[in-house]
C-alpha cells in the first residue's frame, strides 16, 4: 500500500534517481504519485528550497525537461499512492509540506488519530490544502521545529501518531532524511554514492544490495552517515546492514510484454526449485507439525486460496486435520489459541496486514509461527518462529502468480513429508512442472487465447470443482476478475444446485476443473446440468468428456494437478484482460502489498 522512494548523497540529479525507484514501486499504488527535491540552489541563489511535482495517475512517460530534473539536487523523496483518506486528487497526492513549505513528508498507513491532531493544529493557525490524514505530520513536525531540532522534532511527531504508520521526511533546513515506523516495511541502502530509502528491496538494489530492514518502533536518519535509533525514546541501535544476492534481471519485465506474463513463464522453474531444494527444510516444519496440538493456515487472498488447497492436501494426503480461514477473519475466530498451537501464515509480501493482525495476538497467547513467504526481512518473516522462503523471486505483477504455485507446491511438499513420502511429492511437482511447460508452448498459448477470444465479451463466468479443486475454482475465478474485470465466481460443484444455477442461461460460459480423481464423476454430472440450460462447458483436465464444448487437456498429475489447473487460468485471465484491452499488471483499486485493514 503506497510506495515510498528516497535519496541523500552525492548523486546530483536526485529527482531522476527517485523517479526510477519510484517506477518500481508502482505495483504499491498507482492512483497518484509525487516528488520533492530539496534544491542545492535557485535562481534567486537560495539554498535548500523545495521543488514539488505532483500528477494523477500512473508514471508514464514522464517528461524529464520539466524543472524538478533539470535542478541540481542531492537530497529528495518520493511516493505512489493508493488512496485511504481523500480522493485520488494531485493535492491528496504525497509529499505534503508544512505551511512555510520547510518541511516534506511522504506516508504509508493510517494514522487514526488525525482528525483530533487536525483540529488542534487548524486551531493554532495551520492551513490544510487536502484531505489526508498524512498532511498533519508536517505541520505537527512545524509545530515542534519552534522548540527543537528537525530529528527530535520528527520524533516527538511522530510519537504523537496513532496505528501503523511509516514515514519519511525532509527538511529544507537540512541535509539529512529521517524516517519512522511502527508498520509497513521500509529498507534502507547503503552505498558509496550516498543512502537510499524504499518500500522494498527492489527499487534499491540496482543502487546497492547493503541493505537493512527497518523494524517497528525504529527511526532512522540518513546524511553524511546513517544513525539507527529506537521509538519512542530515540536511543541508538547498532546498524545491521547486510549483503543481499537477488538480481537485477529479476526486476526487469525482459522480452516480456507484462511482468505477469514474465512471472507465468518462470513458474516450471519455481516448481522445479521446491521439487529439488527444499527437503531437509520441509522435514523440519513436519516436526513441528508433529508435535503442535492444533495446527491453522492463514492467508489473505491468492495466499488464502493456497492455505484451502493445503488444509485438502493434509487431509487427503497425510489424513491430518489442518484447519483454514482467511486471515483477516482469523482474529475473531482465535480465542482457542493456545501455546499448543502452531499457525502457518503464508504472504508473499509478507507485510499483508490482515495476516499481521492475528498473528500479533497469537504470540501474545504464546503460539508457534510458521512463515511461508517470498520477502526475506518482511514483517511476517520477522515474527515468525521458523521461517521459510518461497524462492520465487521478486513478484511485481499486482496480481499473483509463481508465488501462488510455489505456496502450493510447498504445502503438497509437507503434506506427503508428513506422511513419509517426500519423494513421491518431488517426482509429481516434477510431472506437474512439464505440464506447466506445454501449457506454455506455441500450442497451448494459442489454445488458450482462442478459449480467451470465444468468452472475452461474457458478462459473467463461473469456475467449478470439487475437492482439491474447489481451491483451484476459487483462484482462477480470482485471477481471472482481478485483471480482465470480467465477474467470474468461483463455485464449489455441489453449491451450484444451491443458488447460483438460477444464473446460467444461454451461452453463459462455465470453467470445469475435472480431474482424474474421486471428483469427476460428480462434477461432470454438474457441468451437465450446466449444460442442460444453455451454459458453454470449458473442460480442464486429463479426460475428454462429450459434455465439453472446448477441452484442456492435461495430464493426470495427482494431487499435483492445481499448478497446471491454475496455471491454466493465469495464462486465460492474462489474454482475457489484454484482449479486452487492460493492463493486467496494475488493475484498477488493487495493489499488491495491502498494508491497511
Ligand atoms: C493483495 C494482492 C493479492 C494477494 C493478497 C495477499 O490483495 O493484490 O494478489 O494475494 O494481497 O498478499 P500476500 O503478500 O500476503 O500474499
Amino acid at each position: 500500500m503506497c510506495g515510498i522512494f528516497g535519496y541523500v548523497g552525492k548523486k546530483q540529479n536526485a529527482a531522476e534517481v527517485i523517479l526510477s525507484g519510484l517506477k518500481l514501486l508502482e505495483y504499491r499504488g498507482y492512483d497518484s504519485w509525487g516528488i520533492t527535491v530539496r534544491q542545492k540552489r535557485n535562481v534567486k541563489n537560495e539554498i535548500g528550497k523545495f521543488i514539488v511535482e505532483k500528477n494523477v495517475g500512473k508514471i508514464g512517460g514522464v517528461d524529464l525537461s520539466s524543472s524538478i530534473y533539470r535542478v541540481d539536487s542531492t537530497i529528495g523523496i518520493g511516493h505512489t499512492r493508493w488512496a485511504t483518506h481523500g480522493g485520488v486528487t494531485v493535492k491528496n497526492a504525497h509529499p505534503h509540506l508544512d505551511c512555510k513549505n520547510e518541511i516534506a513528508m511522504i506516508h504509508n498507513g493510517i494514522i487514526e488519530n488525525y482528525a483530533k491532531i487536525k483540529e488542534d493544529l487548524i486551531k493554532k493557525g495551520h492551513e490544510f490544502i487536502s484531505e489526508t490524514d498524512t498532511e498533519i505530520v508536517p505541520h505537527l513536525i512545524e509545530e515542534f521545529l519552534k522548540k527543537e531540532g528537525f530529528a527530535s522534532a520528527v520524533r516527538d511527531a511522530f510519537n504523537l501518531l496513532k496505528g501503523l504508520n511509516a514515514i519519511v521526511v525532509a527538511s529544507s533546513l537540512s541535509k539529512q532524511i529521517i524516517a519512522c515506523k511502527t508498520g509497513s516495511p521500509l529498507v534502507i541502502g547503503k552505498s558509496d554514492n550516498g543512502f537510499f530509502i524504499a518500500s522494498d528491496a527492489t527499487g534499491i538494489i540496482k543502487h546497492t544490495r547493503e541493505l537493512m530492514f527497518l523494524k517497528d518502533r525504529e527511526m532512522v536518519i540518513l546524511g553524511d552517515d546513517v544513525q539507527l535509533l529506537t521509538l519512542p525514546e530515540g536511543k541508538k541501535k547498532k546498524l545491521r546492514f547486510e549483503k543481499i544476492d537477488w538480481k537485477i534481471e529479476d526486476v526487469d519485465k525482459g522480452k516480456f510484454d507484462h511482468f505477469m506474463l514474465k512471472e507465468i513463464y518462470e513458474q516450471p522453474k519455481v516448481v522445479r526449485n521446491i521439487a529439488e531444494n527444499y527437503t531437509g527444510q520441509i522435514k523440519e516444519l513436519k516436526n513441528l507439525i508433529d508435535n503442535a496440538k492444533g495446527t491453522f493456515l492463514i492467508g489473505a487472498g491468492t495466499a488464502f486460496h493456497a492455505c484451502l488447497a493445503g488444509s485438502y492436501f493434509f487431509s487427503k494426503i497425510a489424513h491430518t486435520h489442518i484447519n483454514t480461514t482467511v486471515a483477516s477473519e482469523f482474529n475473531y475466530l482465535e480465542d482457542f489459541l493456545n501455546s499448543k498451537s502452531l499457525i502457518i501464515a503464508l504472504s508473499q509480501s509478507g507485510e499483508t496486514i490482515d495476516v499481521i493482525e492475528p498473528l500479533n495476538h497469537a504470540k501474545e497467547k504464546g503460539s508457534k509461527i510458521i512463515a511461508i513467504t517470498n520477502a526475506l526481512g518482511s514483517t511476517i518473516y520477522r515474527m515468525a518462529d521458523y521461517k521459510l522462503l518461497l524462492g520465487a523471486g521478486p513478484e511485481k505483477a499486482v496480481a499473483s502468480t509463481k508465488a501462488y504455485i510455489a505456496k502450493v507446491a510447498l504445502l503438497l511438499m509437507l503434506s506427503y513429508a508428513v506422511s513419509g513420502r517426500v519423494n513421491r511429492a518431488k517426482k509429481l511437482l516434477l510431472d506437474a512442472s512439464k505440464e506447466i511447460d506445454s501449457l506454455l508452448d506455441k500450442k497451448g498459448i494459442s489454445k488458450i487465447k482462442k478459449i480467451a477470444s470465444v468468452i472475452n465479451s461474457s458478462e459473467h463466468l463461473y469456475t467449478i470443482g470439487r475437492g482439491t479443486s474447489f481451491s483451484t475454482a476459487l483462484e482462477a475465478a480470482l485471477k481471472i476478475k482481478e485483471v480482465s474485470y470480467l465477474h467470474t465466481e468461483g463455485l464449489a460443484g455441489g453449491e451450484l444446485k444451491h443458488g447460483p444455477i438460477a444464473l446460467i442461461s444461454k451461452g453463459t460460459p462455465c470453467i470445469v476443473f475435472t480431474p482424474q480423481d474421486e471428483t469427476f464423476d460428480a462434477i461432470i454430472s454438474n457441468a451437465t446440468e450446466i449444460k442442460s440450460r444453455g451454459g458453454l462447458i470449458i473442460g480442464v483436465g486429463p479426460k475428454k468428456s462429450p459434455v465439453f464444448d472446448y477441452w484442456v487437456n492435461i495430464k493426470d498429475v495427482s494431487e499435483a494437478q492445481i499448478i497446471p489447473h491454475v496455471v491454466f487460468a493465469q495464462i486465460l485471465a492474462y489474454y482475457l484482460a489484454v484482449q479486452r484491452g487492460y493492463d493486467p499488471d496494475k488493475p484498477r483499486n488493487l495493489a499488491k502489498s495491502v498494508t491497511v485493514k
